[in-house]
């Protein structure tokens, strides 16, 4: 039954069932959420027990001799170094691991290239113009972060769940007041998808005219698969080892889905000049991160194997709440004509796009029958989607069945918005 076939009468009839059906919703009186990206207690159950990985008995003199409880040792425990190289896919020596907050790197990153610039260019902030990427659908508060320092962000549009290429080589070839670019290459936020190796090498080969230009490469994602088939990402470093663009991507990851969001660690790495810049700049802020937390982590999971271990029993909390998303789309929404979704392999989201002009309509009737989504526009720079289409639906955190009645109401809204789009186009 696509609704664009369907007669005036027809229409009117379809919107009769619909609003029954909505009101049935409204009149339970529920709360839920469906906003953000957040474990639920199950996953964050699973690792209590880091909590006793670190006693009053524990070794804390590193294999260096440093003593982890004092300060110092700035990039971190060298085990702890390798295994996030391992999953940022660059070399340990260029890690640096920071807090609790991959976020918290981003920003001061960013900060840093305002105040003090990269690449022996001046600071961001005494350039006349500054502008970044954005491929968006993205992430909100990567975008926030650009836009709180006074960037001018440029929306790239994804096609087929990767950047246009073809607009960001020509942009940033053009123009030097064009300072980097966000990227989530792999089950990006909101989109779910993973960047192809064709895009990998093509971010790889830019030429950039600004000599201070950088790929923010924030893979938050990298080992957070939903099936036993996982997309695969190219390394971006070794790419850029061949064009010689070392210096351009930064890489970013952190355990705020592994282990606890906020009392995780968080980790970065770039070239040996801009990690020396970058470096610098955090010794003025800090005596040495939180050694004791990285230790916590290292002795509960050991190494690679044992967070890739650890990762299945996410995957097996949160890969059911996926499947009744994605079924209920399916059954609710898959013949009307009305809105399409992506399905991805891994991350923390679905991406749907409703009809066009209606996801703002749609949040505000999911909010009215007590079903919280993130707000409409969220995933693109200055929360302004041009299509108002987009919704990021994140199924982690409510309970099974409380996920089941959420995007039950979801579709429901959907198909409300989509026939008052309609029959007030009719009408006209
Ligand atoms: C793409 C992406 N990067 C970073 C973060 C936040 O990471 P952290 O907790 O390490 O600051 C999120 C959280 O949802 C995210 O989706």
């Amino acid at each position: 039954m696509e609704y664009n076939l369907l007669s005036r009468q027809e229409l009117e009839l379809e919107k009769q069932e619909v609003q029954k059906e909505y009101d049935a919703y409204m009149a339970q009186g529920l709360k839920l959420n469906m906003a953000r990206g957040k474990p639920s207690p199950e996953q964050l159950d699973l690792t209590m027990d880091m909590l006793n990985a670190l006693t009053a008995d524990s070794n804390v003199i590193a294999s260096t001799g440093d003593d982890l409880r004092n300060y110092g040792m700035p990039d971190g425990l060298p085990g702890l170094r390798a295994i996030f190289a391992e999953f940022m896919q660059v070399k340990p020596e260029n890690v640096i691991i920071g807090g609790n907050s991959s976020l918290n790197l981003m920003f001061d990153f960013i900060s840093c290239g305002m105040t003090h610039g990269y690449s022996g260019c001046t600071p961001w902030s005494k350039q006349d113009q500054i502008k970044f990427l954005c491929p968006s659908p993205g992430y909100d508060r990567h975008f926030a972060i650009t836009e709180h320092f006074g960037f001018e962000l440029i929306l790239v549009p994804m096609v087929d769940g990767e950047p246009d290429m073809d607009m960001v080589e020509r942009l940033v070839a053009q123009d030097a007041s064009i300072k980097g670019m966000w990227c989530v290459p792999k089950y990006s936020n909101p989109l779910g998808t993973t960047y192809s190796d064709e895009v990998v090498r093509r971010i790889a080969a830019l030429k950039p005219a600004a000599p201070d230009f950088k790929v923010m490469w924030d893979n938050a994602y990298c080992i957070h698969d939903l099936t036993d088939t996982p997309d695969q990402l190219l390394d971006l470093y070794a790419e850029c080892e061949k064009t010689g663009n070392t210096e351009i991507p930064v890489f970013f990851c952190s355990t705020s889905k592994i282990s606890f969001p906020g009392a995780g660690v968080a980790a970065m790495a770039a070239g040996e000049k801009t990690c020396q810049t970058f470096r610098k700049h955090q010794s003025f802020q800090t005596i040495g991160p939180d050694k004791l937390n990285q230790l916590r982590h290292l002795n509960y999971f050991k190494n690679v194997d044992g967070i890739l271990e650890h990762m299945k029993k996410h995957k097996e909390i949160i890969a059911p709440k996926f499947q009744v998303v994605l079924d209920t789309l399916r059954a609710e929404l898959g013949d009307k004509n009305i809105a399409s979704w992506t399905e991805p392999n891994g991350g923390y989201f679905v991406s749907v796009d409703v009809m066009e002009g209606c996801a703002k309509r749609v949040v505000e009737l999911c909010k009215q029958a007590g079903v919280v989504l993130t707000g409409a526009g969220a995933a693109f720079p200055y929360g302004k989607d041009p299509k108002n289409s987009n919704i990021r639906v994140a199924p982690t955190f409510p309970s099974l069945e409380e996920m089941r009645t959420a995007v039950a109401v979801f579709c429901v809204s959907t198909r409300l918005a989509a026939l008052e789009k309609l029959l007030g186009a009719s009408a006209e």
